[in-house]
């Protein structure tokens, strides 16, 4: 969808990941990184939707508590992503998208990283004013089909509520009311900020501009992609 430029990417052969409070854009930048280098986007608020739609065990336990905007238990996050980063789509990297949460969560993926040839993950955080994610996260409308993200505001589709790419319908998620949102983003502040200095003091995390339009954060996050090789 977003242009990186001209320049040609090469292979990925890394654990890459996006951190950032919701909103950020992560999802956004994940689908167009995942396009452009070939790998698998892993979005674990992904994962919790398809079983949630799917009404299975995990999902049935993950929807209340998605519903909140809480964060769902380590141990069944952990669970799933162990599963889903041994599958052989994986064996030349990946993008975590909303991975890892909390410290127990960082630490286990740290452990599980240790055993892949990848080395140290690059940590990509997004940073983006305030004031915007309200917006962005209430204009937000996602492709029933294919998962593709759209904005009522800023990134509209060719036709209106349809998803350019398979003409799916454009739903808004549940966990998008400004009540949710306002305990998404507590849950970012009490859980998930603490890994932004985790990361920093291992000298693998960087800091994205995530305030640009579009092509100009993924110009930006592809830089320093290449960079980092
Ligand atoms: P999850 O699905 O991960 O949601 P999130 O982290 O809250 O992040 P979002 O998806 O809301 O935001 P984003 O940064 O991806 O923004 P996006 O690109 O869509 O998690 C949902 C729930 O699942 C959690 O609350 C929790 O319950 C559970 N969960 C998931 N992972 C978990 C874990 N590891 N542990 C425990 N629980 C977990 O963009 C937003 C909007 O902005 C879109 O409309 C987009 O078009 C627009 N936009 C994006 N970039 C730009 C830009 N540069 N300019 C203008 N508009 C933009």
């Amino acid at each position: 969808m977003a242009s990186a430029g001209s320049t040609a990417v090469g292979p990925l052969r890394r654990a890459v990941i996006f951190l950032g409070p919701p909103g950020a854009g992560k999802g956004t930048q994940a689908q167009e990184v995942a396009r452009l280098y070939q790998v698998p986007h892993l979005s674990t608020g992904d994962m919790f939707r398809d079983h949630v739609s799917r009404g299975s065990p995990l999902g049935l336990q993950a929807k209340p508590i998605m519903e909140r905007g809480e964060l769902v238990p380590d141990e069944i996050v952990l669970g799933m992503v162990e599963e889903r980063i041994a599958r052989p789509d994986c064996s030349n990297g990946f993008v975590f998208d909303g991975f890892p949460r909390t410290l127990a969560q960082a630490e286990k993926l740290g452990q599980i990283l240790a055993k892949l040839p990848f080395g140290r993950p690059l940590v990509l955080h997004f940073v983006v004013d305030q004031g915007r994610l309200l917006r962005r996260l209430t204009g937000r409308r996602t492709c029933k089909v294919g998962g593709e993200i759209y904005n009522i505001y800023d990134r509209q589709p060719k036709v209106p509520g349809r998803c350019d790419n398979d003409g799916g319908e454009l739903v808004q998620r549940p966990d998008d009311r400004e009540e949710v949102i306002r305990e998404r983003l507590a849950a970012y502040e009490r859980q998930t900020m603490p890994l932004v200095d985790y990361y920093r003091r291992q000298g693998v995390l960087k800091d994205v501009n995530g305030d640009g339009d579009v092509p100009t954060v993924l110009q930006s996050v592809v830089g320093l992609l290449k960079r980092a090789r």
